[in-house]
């Protein structure tokens, strides 16, 4: 098939994107470019999914309408894809008419078809979820996800026929056994279907909700916000003659994580089957991040930035990392620590020095100029590293198509190693003592760049900054010759006498003293430790700039128990992080007037600068801020 549409689901609007949210759109990055390595033509689609109470409540707190906070937040979205070097075609809003003209008329076309119908139901209703709950589906009666006991709501609504369709379901997932993959979910979409499939109430009276699409045949109701957004993956097309749709559906693969597998799983194909539209492809589901072992979640304050990790780490680091540590299907725990760990060992010592390392022998030995390969006979060595990059270039295709991206990477550290093998034991630096073996030193260089060819084209879907630095470092100036994977399994691309750029570092090694500075925890306590200190002179106290300061705004700082981010009016507004929250809640901070340090050199905390330190007494455990015993005004200094 040489067509490929990948989907990621539509991210609702009621919170900043985290690194869940990055994960699952990188992921379709990384397929979407390995799919274009292939020949295929390809069509990557995401969004925001912008209906529903969720975003009406989290509107309200910020005293906007849902519109507006919807446009900020889709533009957060929006922002950070390019920043991750994520290349979508088409970023869908449901809030945009054509999406809406589109849901309308489907559920016209399944009204008419008398698969909706109209009906009272009593049930238990979570509004976390915004949907009714069914007696097994409940933890001791409580919502699993909100864990909040649902209230139960008596109303008219409309209904979806599913029952009719799940006889018809279970034998589509059974005769098309990767449908749903892993197979952990397929398994889990089939006991789910087990039970009596009840129908999906899929309307909203406007008495409680008014944002939604309203349904065309009463105005008194909105639609569902699920049976609203899963249509995002036809409407983006065009539905129903698009060109696009006509050209990439149904060659489309869906990437979700466990937590939406239900409506993926069993109300998308049952919608897409009585709408008469043919079923998509795959359904790609994979884990959750968790942060320490737990959830992320604003409240216990550990929610990851994959922002400040991209400017901290670089884009392709962090890639490489969120690829290479998750096993597709799987949880995983994310961890500063272990990223570091991972760009030092696996970027800066095994593919870092190997390029360095070659491209330094093939400056001192040939001044820069690839030698030829046919120089000297073949031996074993050299058979050898061909046939382990053939193997490495087949392993890494068969891993990328199964999502087993953690594989793929496997597969090619694998053929770095026995790079790294071979050059141990042809030992050019042997070889280029003796002038009579300058013909197998040309033969085994050339082996070496070409080897590196292959490796810079197989991280390409992962590291396209890193694979584009390499192949340009290799004297492959034109990517249509690095990008195809058809030219990644022939030996022998690489051209005798192309001349080299001086080698570079792909990856600095990063100094994990400083991982520890940033890590205000462990700051925290370096500061509290009677040490002894110094007399200093009024001279040099004076040079201390004391200011009274009064807080506007207070923040916890994501993935800190101890840090709490400042916005201060100290005569200017200036941002300091602070070691108290432990003891101190942000709302309980606005308004209060604190000493600060203002000529404090800014520093680096957890990603975020503060400007000045903000003063406190400490018996080590417990911080309580120092303040002025009456009004004061901002800035006024300390005498
Ligand atoms: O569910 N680990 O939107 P959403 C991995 N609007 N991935 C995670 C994650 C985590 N901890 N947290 C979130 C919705 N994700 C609906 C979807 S589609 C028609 C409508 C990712 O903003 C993952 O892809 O809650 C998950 O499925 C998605 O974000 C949920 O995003």
């Amino acid at each position: 098939m040489n067509l490929f549409y990948v989907t990621t689901p539509i991210y609702y609007v009621n919170a900043r994107p985290h690194l869940g949210h990055a994960y699952t759109t990188v992921v379709a990055d990384v397929l979407n470019r390995f799919h274009r390595m292939c020949g295929r033509e390809t069509y990557f689609l995401t969004g925001t999914d912008e209906h529903g109470d969720k975003v009406v409540q989290a509107a309200k707190r910020e005293g906007l309408s849902p519109l507006v906070y919807a446009d900020q937040i889709s533009d957060l979205f929006k922002a950070l894809w390019p920043e991750l070097d994520i290349e979508y075609d088409h970023f869908i809003r449901t809030t945009h008419p054509a999406h809406m003209k589109v849901v309308k008329e489907v559920l016209q076309k399944i009204y008419d078809a008398e698969d909706i119908y109209f009906s009272e139901y009593e049930g238990a209703y979570c509004f976390g979820c915004e949907r009714f709950y069914t007696d097994r589906e409940l933890v001791d009666g409580r919502c699993p996800d909100h864990k909040t006991v649902p209230q139960v709501i008596k109303e008219s609504n409309y209904f979806f026929r599913m029952s009719r369709y799940q006889d018809w379901l279970i034998d589509y997932i059974n005769t098309h056994p990767d449908f749903i993959r892993p197979e952990r979910y397929k398994n889990e979409v089939l006991a789910f279907l087990r039970e009596p499939l009840e129908d999906l109430c899929i309307s909203r009276p406007k008495s409680r909700l008014q944002w939604g699409i309203a349904l065309p045949f009463d105005d008194q109701y909105v639609t569902y916000v699920w049976f609203d957004a899963l249509l995002n993956y036809v409407s983006a097309l065009g539905y129903p003659d698009g060109e696009p749709l006509k050209k990439f559906w149904p060659a489309v693969q869906h990437l979700i994580a466990k937590d939406i597998l239900k409506p993926h799983g069993i109300y998308w194909p049952i919608m897409l089957k009585a709408a008469g539209i043919p079923l998509f492809q795959h359904l790609n589901v994979h884990g959750y991040w968790n942060v320490d072992e737990s959830k992320m979640s604003k409240s216990i304050g550990n929610v990851v930035e994959p922002l400040e990790l991209k400017s901290q780490y670089g884009t392709d680091t962090f890639r490489y990392f969120l690829m290479r540590e998750m096993v597709f299907g799987l949880d995983s725990s994310f961890s500063e620590k272990a990223l570091v760990q991972r760009i030092n060992s696996d970027l800066a010592n095994d593919l870092g020095n190997l390029f360095s390392r070659s491209l330094t022998m093939v400056h001192k030995y040939f001044k820069g100029i690839v030698p030829k390969g046919d120089a000297a006979p073949e031996s074993n060595l050299d058979l050898n590293i061909k046939s382990e990059a053939g193997k490495a270039v087949q392993e890494y295709k068969k891993a990328m198509e199964d999502l087993a991206f953690h594989k793929a990477l496997m597969a090619i550290w694998e053929f770095i190693n026995h790079i790294n093998k071979y050059i141990d034991l042809t030992a050019p630096w042997e070889l280029a003592k003796r002038k009579a073996q300058n013909q197998e030193l040309q033969t085994v260089l050339y082996n070496i760049v070409e080897g590196l060819r292959i490796i810079a084209g197989l991280i390409y879907p992962i590291m396209p900054r890193t694979s584009l630095l390499m192949n340009e470092h290799l004297g492959m100036s034109s990517p249509q010759t690095f990008q195809k994977l058809d030219d990644l399994i022939v030996w022998g691309k690489t051209r005798a006498g192309t001349e080299l750029p001086k080698t570079i570092t792909l990856f600095p090694r990063i100094d994990e003293d400083k991982l520890k500075s940033l890590n205000q925890d462990a700051i925290m306590s370096n500061e509290t430790s009677p040490s002894p200190k110094p007399q200093i002179s009024m001279d040099m106290f004076q040079k201390m700039d004391l200011r009274v300061a009064t807080v506007i705004h207070a923040e916890p700082v994501p993935r800190s128990k101890k840090l709490l981010k400042l916005k201060v009016n100290v005569g200017k507004e200036q941002t300091v992080v602070a070691g108290i929250a432990e003891n101190y809640q942000p709302e309980d901070l606005i308004g209060k007037q604190v000493v600060i340090v203002a000529n404090l050199k800014p520093a680096k905390l957890m990603g975020i600068m503060s400007h000045g330190m903000v003063l406190t007494a400490s018996d080590g455990s417990t911080f309580r801020l120092v303040t002025v015993d009456g009004p004061s005004e901002p800035g006024t200094p300390l005498a």
